[in-house]
Formats: structure tokens, C-alpha cells, sequence
């Protein structure tokens, strides 16, 4: 999979994909995440990418022709299944959002910062148009790597244990189970006897039924 992530803060992204998980997937060749800076596709004087808003108001607005610049260039280069714009008023990111994405090949990713983009930008470009939840982040670099990440990890190959991302809570509708390791006995609490049986039908079980009594006490909205 290859992910082109737009964006006029750079800096943001450099550290999300650097590390554990998402590093990794890039040592394997299994992901490439390729960040752009917005601003080098920018023809103004001062490589500005930003303008007043028509008919006023507090905020700048995000230009069209730096964006428009850099996904065409893009685009030229190879098809895209999705060009994703990061906004509150998106559509809720969840895990069947992020299963469908991890079977696409070429990504764009277009965050957005000040009070967004020109509205043409996402009539043009735009396929999908995504949030992370009801509050207001101040640019849609840290849903970006959020969704990268959530994405990346269910790439076939990236987690060494196939069955792992599959026992990721949202899979199945349910939450995870509790897990224990080592120490058996901490300050008087000890770990589910069961787990220390050996039966592992009966710890699958177990596991199971702990993973549908924490939704129901949690997150009873799942199980509807
Ligand atoms: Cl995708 N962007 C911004 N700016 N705020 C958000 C968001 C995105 N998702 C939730 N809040």
C-alpha cells in the first residue's frame, strides 16, 4: 500500500510513522507513507496557501491551487483508490471504515488546517471525507495518522501474529478481553485461574464471555 499524506505542518507526521508498528510495516515494504508539505506547491511570494474567506469572517481558508497542484501531480503518477479530507463534519471513522480502507492500494490524504479547504476542492477531489469523533482538532494531521495507523496494521504481514488484528476490540462488534501477564500474584490480586489452566478451550471461552460482558457494561450500543 502506498499513502500520500498533503499537509502545510509537515512536522506533525514525521514521528507517528516513525516508530513501532507503523516503522516497521515501511521496513517490510508492506506500506510506503509519503508526506507532502503543502507549501512547496505553492507559486505565491511567500509560498502562501491560506486566503481571506469570501464574504468575511474569522479564518483563513485553505487555496485550491496548491492542492489542486499537488494531488494532479499525484494523480498523473498513478490511480488512487481514495482521496480522503480530513473534517469534523465528516463521516465517523470506525473499524469497518478502516478494514475496507486496508484493502486499497494508493491512498491520498488530504488534512486540513485553519477554517479548511475551499469547498470546490472537495467537489473536485475529494471521495471520501472523514472524522475521528465530535470534538475539534486544530488540523486534520492527527486524524491522518490516526487513520493511517489503524489502517496500516491490518495490512497482511504487518502484525507477525496473523490472528492478532483480528482479536483487536470493534472486530466482531465486541471489545477486548482483559489480559494478564507476568506476575501471577501483584499486591494480593491475582490473574483469572483459568488462564493459568492450560485448557485453551476453556480460556477461548472465558475470553469470550469476558469480551461480551465488558461491551454490554461499556458499550451496550455495539451489541444492538
Ligand atoms: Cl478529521 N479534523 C479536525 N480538524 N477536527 C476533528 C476531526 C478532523 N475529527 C474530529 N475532530
Amino acid at each position: 500500500m502506498r499513502i500520500d499524506i498533503i499537509t502545510c505542518v509537515p512536522k506533525l507526521l514525521e514521528s507517528p510513522f516513525a516508530h513501532s508498528i507503523t516503522q516497521r510495516a515501511q521496513d517490510k515494504g508492506l506500506v510506503k507513507v509519503i508526506i507532502h508539505d503543502l507549501r512547496e506547491y505553492s507559486e505565491g511570494k511567500h509560498r502562501a496557501i491560506d486566503d481571506y474567506s469570501f464574504g468575511g469572517g474569522a479564518g483563513m481558508v485553505m487555496m485550491i491551487e496548491p492542492i489542486a497542484r499537488c494531488i494532479e501531480q499525484l494523480q498523473s503518477e498513478r490511480s488512487y483508490d481514495e482521496v480522503i479530507y480530513f473534517t469534523p463534519d465528516g463521516i465517523t471513522l470506525d473499524q469497518k471504515m478502516t478494514n475496507r480502507l486496508s484493502l486499497h492500494k494508493n491512498l491520498i490524504m488530504l488534512c486540513g488546517h485553519y477554517k479548511g479547504v475551499d469547498e470546490r476542492i472537495r467537489e473536485y477531489f475529494i471521495t471520501q471525507e472523514i472524522s475521528i469523533g465530535d470534538y475539534v482538532l486544530s488540523g486534520g494531521e492527527l486524524a491522518a495518522a490516526v487513520l493511517a495507523d489503524a489502517v496500516i496494521r491490518l495490512i497482511p504481514g504487518v502484525i507477525s501474529d496473523e490472528t492478532s488484528a483480528l482479536t483487536d476490540s470493534f472486530q466482531d462488534d465486541l471489545l477486548a478481553p482483559p489480559v494478564y501477564t507476568r506476575p501471577a500474584e501483584w499486591r494480593g490480586k491475582v490473574v483469572p485461574e483459568v488462564l493459568l489452566s492450560g485448557d485453551h478451550q476453556k480460556i477461548e471461552d472465558w475470553r469470550e464471555a469476558q469480551a461480551y460482558e465488558r461491551t454490554k457494561a461499556r458499550r451496550p450500543d455495539l451489541l444492538e
